[in-house]
Formats: structure tokens, sequence, C-alpha cells
């Protein structure tokens, strides 16, 4: 259970200077779709919850920070440098969030000096000789019509310390770090270093991924645009599937370790029969496991449509040497290959006919240019995130909850995953929209 101090976000110091955006926000208190910056937003937001904190008096109930425009900020935006870097995957919108972030900082707030780092992390240390990127509002125009990022990425950590050598030899006050839970882990550190120098550097976040697995940002930017993209595998494998005896439809999504855009882009079509994610374990084998289920099905309607995310079934594969990625992450096997050939050899072995078409768009989702709702979103979480910075947040990314932006803390943000939950009311669309059982098990259940 998430606690009031666990949702405290650092400040550098007093905001003592006028906001020049202080006119726009003077008259605005909080509303339904406004939150003022001396109100919070709070965490939990059923009866249920709430009585679950035993009549816990109102100050004392878990709330965020509200986002938004201060009337007062910390930094002077003439005499400050701000630095931005992108790390990790790719991700749609990447190139909105850099523009957003660039044309709010100059056409705002009047910073005038904002440089980018290239390739992640690597672009901050010494040794990797990475050039430096001026970012102005004509450098930045017309980015958000591409996929990628102009600032390029790469993934892992570098010595924070280094990191920091490299802010201070620079004079940059504010670093945005624009990446995944293993690149905000990263930004925790370089923060870290930055308080132990005492230096007034703010490390604010605005966190992507595609897989949309960071906690407290009810859906991350890129995903819709993801899960959109992923429609078109889907539908192509639904038409050849249903174009054939025996037809059978197999998708493989990104999703390293949730299932979010397996679920979503099988609703968005809603012509898939199973869904198979990380979060529920999947049995292949027996009469009640997936395959023999898989059989009949197709036996009797004719066809079948399956998506799985990559990061399902991943006991089939311990077999596979141990590999891990620099960002530390655990290198999958790949599941949507073994059960294609698992689900050919059990119609095989049963002497039923199978017209297996198997498509994996992979990269194809995450490298497109984001649609217009996450362009939109990225906009206004890089407004946010410059928001917050220029009123001396730190160690802070920015967040998405119960519809409002928020000040979420790093440690918070990187404690946990977000994860279809099994009994949430996400996989009961699934599982109404495919008809599939809510598991697969090993063995019939013997009646008592
Ligand atoms: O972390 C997001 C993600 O899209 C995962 O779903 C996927 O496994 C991974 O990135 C692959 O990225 P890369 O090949 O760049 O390491």
């Amino acid at each position: 259970m998430v606690e009031a101090d666990q949702l405290h976000v650092r400040t550098l110091g007093d905001c003592r200077i006028e906001s020049p955006l202080g006119a726009l926000v003077a008259r605005q208190g909080t509303t339904q779709h406004y939150v003022d910056e001396s109100d919070r937003v709070l965490l939990d937001d059923t009866v249920a919850l709430l009585s679950a904190r035993g009549g816990m008096p109102v100050d004392r109930l878990p709330s965020f920070e509200p986002g938004g425009p201060r009337k007062r900020i910390f930094f002077d935006p003439s005499k400050i440098r701000v630095g931005i870097v992108t790390c990790g995957g790719l991700c749609p919108g990447l190139n909105d969030v850099i523009r957003g972030l660039v044309l709010e900082l100059t056409s705002h707030y009047g910073v005038t000096r904002i440089i980018g780092f290239r390739n992640g992390y690597q672009g901050l240390i010494a040794r990797y000789g990475r050039s430096l990127v001026e970012l102005t509002p004509r450098q930045v125009e017309g980015i958000n019509e591409y996929g990628g990022t102009i600032l390029g990425t790469s993934r892992g950590n570098q010595d924070p310390e280094e990191i920091v050598d490299c802010l201070e030899q620079l004079g940059v006050n504010i670093l945005f770090v624009i990446g995944g839970d293993g690149s905000m882990r990263g930004a925790l550190k370089i923060a870290e270093v930055v308080r132990g120098r005492d230096r007034r550097i703010a490390v604010v976040g605005v966190p992507k991924t595609i897989d949309n697995d960071i906690p407290f940002i009810e859906q991350s930017f890129g995903f819709q645009t993801a899960f959109a993209k992923a429609t078109e595998s889907i539908r192509a494998a639904h038409v050849e599937a249903t174009a054939q005896p025996g037809g059978i439809g197999l998708v493989q999504l990104m999703g390293r370790h949730c299932g979010f855009i397996a679920c979503y882009a099988a609703l968005a079509n809603n012509d898939a029969d199973y869904v198979l994610i990380p979060e529920i374990p999947v049995v292949l084998d027996g009469p009640d496991g997936f395959l023999e289920h898989l059989r009949r099905r197709v036996v009797t309607r004719g066809h079948a449509m399956v998506v799985v995310a990559e990061g399902a079934g991943q006991d089939y594969l311990q077999h596979e040497p141990l590999r891990v990625d620099a960002s530390g992450n655990r290198r999958l096997g790949d599941f949507g290959y073994y059960l294609r050939h698992r689900i050919q050899d059990h119609f095989a072995a049963a002497g039923d006919e199978a017209n297996l078409k198997y498509i994996d768009p992979s990269y194809l989702i995450r490298s497109v240019p984001a649609n217009p709702y996450d362009s939109v979103y990225c906009l206004r979480l890089a407004h946010a995130a410059v928001h917050a910075a220029m009123a001396g947040r730190t160690e802070m990314v920015v967040g998405r909850w119960r519809g409002r932006f928020v000040h979420v803390p790093i440690p918070l943000a990187v404690a946990s995953r977000n994860q279809v939950d099994p009994d949430g009311d996400l996989w009961m669309s699934v599982l109404e929209a495919t008809g599939q059982p809510p598991s697969f098990k090993a063995q019939s259940v013997t009646p008592v």
C-alpha cells in the first residue's frame, strides 16, 4: 500500500521568481479540469480504497502534487541552461516530447540555451565523444512528423559521477530524461550525486515505454500509436486465417513483462480468439491445455486467431542461455516462433490440417511517428515537465493519474511495474471478447 510520504516530491528551494506564466494561472483555482498548485490529487478514488485507510484525516491521505504552471518559479529563465536526453528503446512520440520541451522553454519561459545529448547517457560521457546538439525552435521544427528521436538513443546507464561532472562543466541547471524504468533508475542516481555535491540541478523525467508498464502514468505516450499499428498485423493474419481450411493466424507483439499491447490490439480488432500474455501463465499441453483447446476450436469453427505478447510462455524456453541487454533486461526467448512449431506439430499429430500464418511486426510498431492522440499527450507531458523543472522540482517524473497531470517521485515510479491485472477489468474484457478460458490447465479438473 502506497503511503503519503512516498509521494513527497523533492524541490531545490523556494520559488521566489515571478513566473512568466503567472498571469495565465492567476485566476485559476481547483476545478474539475484543473488542479491548483496548492491542492493535491488523491491516490485512491473509490470508497472501498478510502475506507481501507481507516478514516485517515484528509491531509494524511496519500496524494500527488499536481502538475502545471506555478505562479512563482525557482529558476531565472534568462540565466539557465537546459539539457535533454532520450534513452532506451524507441517509442512513438519521442520527437514530440523533445519539441514540446524546447517550445515551452523558449516561447513561454524565455530560456535561450538548450542542448541535446546524443545517444542516451553516452552523450554525457567524455570517452564516447558524442557532439552536443543546440536545440532551438527552428532546429525542432517538424521533427514530430518523424519516428525515432533526433537525439538518438542507447541502452544502459553510465557512471553518474561522470554525468554530473559533464552537467557541471556545461553549466546545465535542468536535465530532462526521456526514458523507461531503467533510465529513470539512472536519473535517480544522477540526482543523488547532484544532491551529494549540493548542486542546484533539477532532474526531471518524462516516462517512456510502449509497453505501458510504468506505474502512475495511466497510459504511457506512444502506447496508443504502437497498439494501433499492431492491429494491422492482426487484421492481416485474420484475413489469411479465414481464407483457408484449418486457418490459424498467429501474431506476436512486443511486451516484455506485460501484455497491454497484445490486449489492446486484440480488443481493437475484436477478432482474436486467444490472447496470451506474461501475466497469465499458459499451459500448452494436456486435454485442457492451449494447444488442444485451439485444435478443437479450429476443427469446429474452421479457423482461429491467436495474439501473443513476446514475454508470454517464457517457462517453455528456460533451456535457452540467460542473456541480458545493456539495460539489464533479460533477453527473451522467441515464444511466438516456438508456439508456431508446437501448434503445427500438435495438429499434425492429431491428423488435422493447419494453415498457420505467423506475423511478428516487431519494431514496426514502435518506430513510427506518434498518432494525433499521442502527439497531444506528448506535448502536454512536456509542458508539465517544464513547469515542474522551472519550479525547482527534482527526482521526479511527470505522470497522469485519474486523468490529471501529477508529479511522481522517481523512487516510487521505479519501485513497481504496471501489469495487466488478472482480476481486473481489462483482462475481463479480453476474456469476454475472445471467449478463451480464464487460464489453461495441465489437467482436466475431475469433479468431486
Ligand atoms: O522495452 C520496450 C520494448 O519495446 C520491449 O517490449 C521489447 O522487448 C524491447 O523494447 C526491445 O527493444 P530492443 O530490441 O531495442 O532492446
